[in-house]
C-alpha cells in the first residue's frame, strides 16, 4: 500500500495559506514553492505528496480516493454533498453564503423568485426550508450581473469583503450560512491510514 499521505490542495491564494499551515505543522515539501506549472510534489521523508487541484474539484479527488485528504470550502461541501469525512475547520478562507439583490428589491411572495447562482443545491435547500418557490438560473460566474440586467431578482453567492456587491450596487438581503475551509478525508483512506491522518489533524489543531 502507498505509505504516503496524498493531499489535494486548492490551487490559488487559499491553497498557499493551507500549504503554509501544513508546512508549519511539519509536513513540508520545499519543491512546491519552486516556480513552474507542475501539479504534483512529494517529500518522501515527511511522507506527503501534494496535488494542486481546482478548488471546486478537491472534494471529487477525495471522495473517489485519488487523494486521501484535502482542503475544500464549506460551500463546495454543502453544494455537492460529497461522501467524505469532514475532520476539521481550518478557520481560514472565511466568507458567507448570502442572498443579495438591488437596494430597492422587495420580495413579492405572490410570484416565483428568480435566483441566479453557481450554488443551485444550496439555494434550493435554503428556499425550500423557508417555503419559498423559486426558479433557479444556473450561472458559472459574474453572478452579480444577473439582477442588474433583470435576468434574476436575487443572487445566491459568496460574499467575502463585500466589495464586489458594493461596486455593483447590490446589498446583502439575507445571510444563509458562514463558510470556511475544511480538512476532509476519504472514508476508506481514513480507515487504512488512521494514524497518519490523525497525527496530521492533531498537529494542525495544535498550530
Ligand atoms: C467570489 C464571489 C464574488 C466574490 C465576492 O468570486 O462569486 O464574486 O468572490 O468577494 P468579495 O465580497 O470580497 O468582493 P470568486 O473570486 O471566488 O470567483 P468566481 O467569480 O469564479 O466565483
Amino acid at each position: 500500500m502507498d505509505k504516503m499521505l496524498n493531499i489535494a490542495l486548492p490551487k490559488g491564494r487559499l491553497g498557499e495559506k493551507v500549504y503554509a499551515m501544513f508546512e508549519t505543522a511539519g509536513f513540508e515539501c520545499p519543491s512546491i514553492r519552486e516556480p513552474g506549472r507542475k501539479l504534483i510534489f512529494e517529500n518522501e521523508a515527511a511522507g506527503v505528496r501534494y496535488f494542486w487541484v481546482k478548488p471546486s474539484d478537491v472534494a471529487i479527488y477525495v471522495e473517489r480516493g485519488a487523494a486521501d485528504i484535502g482542503v475544500a470550502g464549506k460551500d463546495i461541501l454543502l453544494e455537492y454533498e460529497p461522501d467524505v469525512y469532514e475532520l476539521h475547520d481550518l478557520g481560514i478562507g472565511k466568507c458567507r453564503m448570502a442572498v443579495a439583490a438591488k437596494k430597492d428589491f422587495r420580495d413579492n411572495r405572490a410570484r416565483t423568485l428568480r435566483v441566479a447562482t453557481k450554488f443551485a443545491n444550496i439555494a434550493l435547500k435554503y428556499y425550500n426550508s423557508i417555503g419559498r418557490d423559486i426558479d433557479i438560473i444556473h450561472l458559472n460566474g459574474s453572478i452579480e450581473l444577473a439582477p442588474i440586467l433583470g435576468l434574476s431578482d436575487v443572487i445566491v453567492d459568496i460574499v467575502e469583503t463585500g466589495a464586489t456587491l458594493k461596486e455593483n450596487d447590490l446589498v446583502v438581503y439575507e445571510e444563509i450560512v458562514p463558510i470556511s475551509a475544511r480538512l476532509i478525508a476519504n472514508k476508506a483512506a481514513y480507515r487504512f491510514k488512521t494514524d497518519a491522518v490523525n497525527e496530521l489533524v492533531q498537529k494542525i489543531k495544535n498550530l
